[in-house]
């Protein structure tokens, strides 16, 4: 009994622990996708993440870096950046070349995509060598590890016959090896401490109730949407009380265009039922103290009764009362008429003739 309430609390305090510790593991990706068209037609696209934050554009025109973050350069200087940026140009010059020109030793045929993938990890404040992936219409076709490439089993006979070729390009490799084992994993760490003001920010969501489309009759759809938080972990339930309802379903996290998220969590639930159910939320951002959301009982058809048709009814009582005063008022006033306007001829003919004054 002692020994399973000391696992118990080991649990607890790792849990706790990890719950608070902000150096999550996060990764660093450039991701470069050059498509083949014809053997005249190709187009690069390139970018670079961190997680699912875009810190990189790419101008495949000029080969120019984009900053998308004030954060973006890390602790670079503008000379090692220029250079990476040329390494880059180059590659993406130079490679479709290589693969216009064994279209048919390599069994490619237009049109298709060549991805690549570069990357390295952090965890802990250490960051991982790095390393690289080469994709043909997105299955795997080599990779690079420690000194040199490796084909992909699944790339079968082109993943060895283009493997061989980059093994012979010896200042290739010496490239990439000092970018995944010195540039990236420097870069990264440099990246983390440039923008952890950016990172490690927390931002409150907003949360609100609404119902979804009813999912029979007799049932509601109670929706609990929890938008605008960062970072990105969160943990919203639908509960009675202290009981987690079974059932709740979860709309995947979807990203906001400022950075932060949004999160749908819905509860389909007899319409009766619905009193008395809530919806909490538990962020960091929140202290420890959890958002709860009550859901109000649509108004019953007596009170819909009182607050919208007696009003009406009455409202409908007081413009017929005021039409009939105004019929009545207005239509001696319109007999009135002609004779209001003899005794004004004789002040107009006054004014035409000043002469008789
Ligand atoms: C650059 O990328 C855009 C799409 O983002 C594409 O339309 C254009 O053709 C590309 N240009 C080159 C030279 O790859
Ligand atoms: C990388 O090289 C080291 C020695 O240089 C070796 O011990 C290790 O097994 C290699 N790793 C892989 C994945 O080939
Ligand atoms: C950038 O920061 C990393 C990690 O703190 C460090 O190893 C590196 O020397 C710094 N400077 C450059 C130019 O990489």
């Amino acid at each position: 009994m002692l020994f399973l309430q000391l696992v118990l609390l080991a649990v607890l305090l790792l849990g706790g622990d990890s719950e608070g510790d902000s150096q999550e593991p996060i990764s660093f990706r450039i991701i470069l996708t050059t498509s083949f068209y014809s053997s005249s037609s190709t187009q690069n696209q390139g970018s670079a993440w961190l997680d699912e934050l875009q810190t990189h554009g790419w101008n495949n025109k000029t080969g120019a870096f984009r900053y998308l973050q004030s954060w973006s350069k890390g602790n670079f200087s503008n000379e090692e950046l220029l250079e990476v940026q040329n390494l880059f140009y180059t590659y993406t010059i130079r490679s479709p070349s290589t693969f216009h020109n064994h279209i048919r030793d390599w069994h490619l045929e237009y049109p298709f995509q060549i991805q690549l993938v570069l990357g390295c990890d952090s965890h802990f404040g250490e960051a991982s060598a790095g390393f690289l992936q080469l994709a043909y219409q997105g299955s795997d076709l080599l990779s690079f590890q420690n000194t040199s490439w490796r084909p992909s089993p699944e790339g079968g006979s082109r993943a060895q016959k283009i493997c061989s070729l980059f093994i012979e390009y010896h200042v290739f490799s010496e490239i990439v090896h000092k970018l995944l084992f010195d540039s990236c994993p420097r870069f990264l760490l440099g990246l983390l401490d440039a923008g952890k003001a950016y990172l490690q920010r927390k931002v409150r969501p907003e949360a609100w109730l609404s119902a979804g489309s009813s999912p029979g009759p007799g049932h509601l759809r109670l929706v609990c949407h929890v938008s605008g938080f960062y970072p990105k972990p969160v943990w919203v339930s639908w509960m009675r009380g202290e009981q987690e309802q079974q059932g709740t379903l979860y709309s995947d996290i979807l990203p906001n265009t400022d950075g932060t998220w949004y999160l749908q969590v819905s509860l389909d639930v007899k319409s009766k039922e619905a009193a008395g159910l809530s919806c909490r939320v538990r962020h960091s951002s929140l202290g420890g103290q959890d958002m709860v959301l009550h859901w109000e009982q649509p108004h019953s058809m007596g009170l819909v009764f009182l607050v919208v048709i007696v009003p009406l009814v009455l409202l409908a009582g007081l413009a017929w009362w005021l039409w009939k005063r105004w019929k009545a008022h207005w239509r001696p006033q319109c007999t009135d008429f002609p004779s209001e306007q003899e005794p004004s001829s004789p002040a107009s003919s006054t004014y035409l003739n000043p002469a008789q004054h």
